[in-house]
């Protein structure tokens, strides 16, 4: 069945839009807070309400789609055929919950396993990054330009030190060497906000040891937008059905940054 992307793209806005102001009214409110896998991971009444409210409304509008969501949408999906919704009710949890600034909304439509449309809205900064296959990326309706070069000893990095503290490789590839090399590192607790930012240059490459297709479905079909690079670290297509490595970069960066990652064994727990 042939999609007409940009009428799914005001859709999604549209919800996006409500969902958003459904968040920033929850913060004048007390907020009911859980943990998940560790005392770390923490998940709020109001990730469940939007992630329903977005399901919700994809099933009713589009009933032949799919949807995938990081708290209960499709659990089960185990293909990427046909049309296929990736949403993150809310990127950023721990900073809707300490900082009530930084959080995102991000939602993807993949076709047959491509990205068809990307929206990452900022939901307290207001500001919607959205695109769609082979039509550019804009930011708040204005157009993206292409990214364009640096080396790394001027690349500012996204980067979690949690991966930093729990490297296991030393030496002249490890992740230490990359950081001193480069001008700086950033984290702003939020995968779809720092995608969004390489994508209109805040930053100038991202790097996450493990994240799941929620967290990188939309700023991915952003990045191929403005020409920036998006693999794992063993240079493949991230996964959209499993958790994944994510190096997402300027290209000639990207390049430079895969000697840093490239078959990297991982972490200490
Ligand atoms: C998390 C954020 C965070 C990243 C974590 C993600 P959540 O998503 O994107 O920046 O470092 O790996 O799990 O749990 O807030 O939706
Ligand atoms: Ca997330
Ligand atoms: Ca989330």
């Amino acid at each position: 069945m042939s999609e007409n992307w940009e009428e799914v793209q005001d859709t999604a806005a549209g919800w996006m839009n409500e969902a958003g102001k459904m968040l920033r009214q929850s913060l004048h409110e007390s907020l009911k807070i859980d943990t998940k896998s560790n005392p770390n991971d923490l998940v709020t009444e109001m990730d469940f309400k939007i992630e329903r409210f977005l399901t919700e409304n994809i099933e009713k509008t589009y009933p032949h789609h799919k949807v995938m969501g990081e708290e209960e949408a499709g659990a089960d999906i185990e293909s990427t055929d046909g049309v296929l919704w990736i949403i993150d009710p809310i990127d950023g949890t721990t900073n809707f919950v300490h900082q009530k600034y930084n959080f995102a909304i991000s939602v993807a439509v993949v076709q047959d396993g491509i990205g068809k449309v990307g929206l990452i809205y900022n939901v307290m900064q207001d500001e919607w990054f959205m695109a769609q296959e082979g039509k550019g990326a804009y930011l708040n309706g204005e157009r993206l330009p292409q990214v364009t070069e640096v080396d790394l000893s001027e690349a500012v990095i996204g980067l979690n030190g949690r991966w930093l503290a729990r490297e296991k490789r030393d030496g002249e590839q490890s992740l230490h060497t990359m950081v001193r090399k480069s001008r700086s590192v950033r984290n702003f607790g939020s995968a779809a906000i720092e995608l969004a930012y390489l994508a209109c240059g805040r930053l100038d490459s991202y790097i996450s040891f493990r994240l799941a297709p929620w967290d990188y479905a939309a700023g991915l079909v952003l990045l191929k937008e403005v020409g920036a690079v998006v693999t794992n670290f063993n240079e493949k297509e991230p996964s959209m059905l499993k958790k994944d490595t994510i190096l997402a970069a300027r290209p000639k960066l990207h390049k430079q940054l895969l000697h840093y990652v490239h078959n990297h064994e991982g972490f200490e727990k």
